[in-house]
Order: C-alpha cells, then structure tokens, then sequence
C-alpha cells in the first residue's frame, strides 16, 4: 500500500544507491523544493551532503536566521552560508533595466555557488529541487513567463560544474512536496511558503538598488505578510508582497512635510501562476496594512494597491 512514509523510504534508498560514498553538494533558496531535497538528501547520506545558502542581499526579512535555524539547528544538515550581499550590490549599482537585474543576479549566484563548491572540493554531485512540472516544462512547453521574463533558478549550474545531478523530487507534484516535507519534519513555515524569486527583492525595488532602498522594501514587505497571515488569509493567497516604487510624492508627517516613495501592496490568487487575479483583500486588512506602513516605514509616505490580473500584468512588477 503507497503512502508518503513508504515513498520516502524508496527514495532514501535510490539516494543511497545513486551517490554511494561520494559528496552532495545542494544551493538551499530558502523554498521548500531545495528544502525539501536538501533534508530527504540528509536522511540518505548525512553529512556527505553540503548545503550552500547565498545572502545576495536581496532577501526577505529574517530569511537567512529562519535557514540557519531550521537546517543548523534543528536538522543538523551542514550548512554553509555565504555572505554575498556588498558583491552582488556592487554588481547592481545603477542598474535600473528589469531583465538585466535578472541576467547580473543569475549569472553572479552562479559565480558565487561555483567557488563554495570547489572549496568543498571533491564533491561528485549536485542536488536539485527539480519537480514534475519543471522535468514537463522543460521537455515541452515553455509558459509564459519563461519567455517574458529570464528566469533565475541554479539551471545553468549542472553544465558549467561537470556534476551528476540528484533530483530526487522529479517525479513530485508540488503538493506532494509539500506532503514529503511535513512527512520529514519539516516547519509549516517552509513546507506552506509562498513563491518567492530566485531575484528576491531586486524585482521588487524598482529603479536603482540601494542598501537603504532594499531595507525600506524589506520592512514593508514583512509587514504586508504579517498582517495577511495575522489575518488567516496565509494559506488561501498564492503570494501577497510589497513592492517599492521610485515615485515620489508629497505627504505631512504629524506637521512636518514630506516627500516620499511609494510602496504597492501585490496580493494574487492562482493555481499554477499561469494566470492571477488580484486578490479582494478585506478593506479592514489593506487600511492595517496601510497605517502600519506609513507609520512604521522610513521613506515610504504612500500605500496603493495592485488590481491588475495577469495578463495583462505580471505577478512580479519585474
Ligand atoms: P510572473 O511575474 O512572471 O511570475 O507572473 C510568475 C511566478 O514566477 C515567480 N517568479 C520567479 N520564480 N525565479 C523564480 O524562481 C524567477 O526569476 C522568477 N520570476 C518570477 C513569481 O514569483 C510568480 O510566482
């Protein structure tokens, strides 16, 4: 009889059977595809797997502490965390074009990801959170976004570091994943994780990127989520984020004047990510959301919200 216990034991033991005594190396995003794969990996082989976390700076409040936690501390998976954040900002600085964004912060984690692993040094393999989905897109359709917008994951990795891969969530649908991991132990948190770009933040910050434009979005951005989940809404919203806009416009602080950015609140219900609409967040939620903002935020005066579908519009902004 199949269940999840039983099916974890199977790939246990094709890990065991595919790697034998050689070294896993496995790039955690912090979603639960590579987390999964990274603590299904750990169970097989132990400490043969090395788990790289980047911090390219473009991260969600508290994500890097949540990483550390989750697969330091409490798994006990070797982790290796690599502070890249003044690198990939260098890079940034001034870059303004969406698609370029996107080319400097795939093609620098690839760079960064390459060294940590031949400082690991005789590794033979390499993990991937590959799901069923990705193996179909990538043999026969490619979805929109694919094309409209260059997509960051560790795909260009496998040929540059001559690797064998281990994939053993091919043949899983995400909510099977999702099921894996809590069958593994894994925190509620990562296993129910909203969608979040391999960019980060990047693409969200529109217009120039800045240490203090990054943080502003990254206060208002934990905001948003904690009031959606505050309000029980978490689970039933496929992503709800903020996004900072280079737009200025006038306010009054108590009776000061000023002058300000504006934040977009983004709140989407989808299946597949394919299509969206945007999500009819109760008005009491948007005006918590809204108050705290302005209130909590340095640098934001202004909170609107995204009604726009896609298409015509894109979930992301970039
Ligand atoms: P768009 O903005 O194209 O996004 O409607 C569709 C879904 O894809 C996510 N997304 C990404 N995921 N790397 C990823 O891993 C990326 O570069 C990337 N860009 C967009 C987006 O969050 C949404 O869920």
């Amino acid at each position: 009889q199949w269940n999840m216990a039983s099916f974890s034991k199977t790939l246990v033991e094709q890990i065991r059977a595919q790697v034998g005594s050689g070294k896993v190396i496995c790039a955690l995003s912090g979603g639960v595809d590579s987390a999964v794969t990274a603590l299904l990996i750990h169970k097989a082989i132990g400490d043969q797997l090395h788990c790289i976390f980047v911090d390219h700076g473009l991260l969600r409040k508290g994500e890097r502490e949540q990483v550390r936690e989750v697969f330091q501390d409490r798994f006990h998976v070797p982790l290796e965390v690599i502070d890249a954040r003044a690198r990939f900002l260098g890079k940034l600085d001034g870059v303004t074009d969406p698609e370029r964004k996107r080319k400097i912060i795939g093609h620098e984690f690839i760079e960064v990801f390459d060294e940590a692993a031949k400082r690991v040094g005789d590794a033979k393999f390499l993990a991937q959170g590959t799901v069923y989905p990705d193996v179909i897109e990538s043999i026969s359709f490619k979805g929109p976004s694919a094309t409209i917008k260059s997509h960051h994951n560790v795909g260009g990795l496998p040929e540059k570091m001559n690797l064998a891969l281990v994939e053993p969530l091919r043949e899983l649908f995400k909510d099977e994943v999702r099921e894996l991991g809590r069958e593994l132990g894994m925190p509620e948190h990562i296993v129910n994780r909203q969608p979040f770009p391999g960019p980060g933040l990047a693409i969200r910050c529109l217009g120039g990127l800045t240490d203090e434009r990054l943080e502003t979005l990254r206060e208002a951005d934990a905001i948003v989520r904690e009031e959606v989940a505050a309000a029980g809404l978490h689970d039933r919203i496929w992503q709800a984020f903020a996004v900072l806009l280079p737009v200025r416009s006038v306010g009054v602080m108590g009776d000061e004047r000023t002058y300000d950015e504006t934040c977009a609140i983004r709140a989407v219900d989808s299946v597949d990510a394919m299509t969206a609409d945007w999500s009819r967040l109760p008005h009491e939620l948007l005006a918590k959301m809204s108050t705290r903002i302005c209130n909590e935020v340095k640098g934001i005066n202004r909170v609107v919200y995204d009604i726009s579908s896609k298409p015509p519009a894109t979930i992301e902004w970039e």
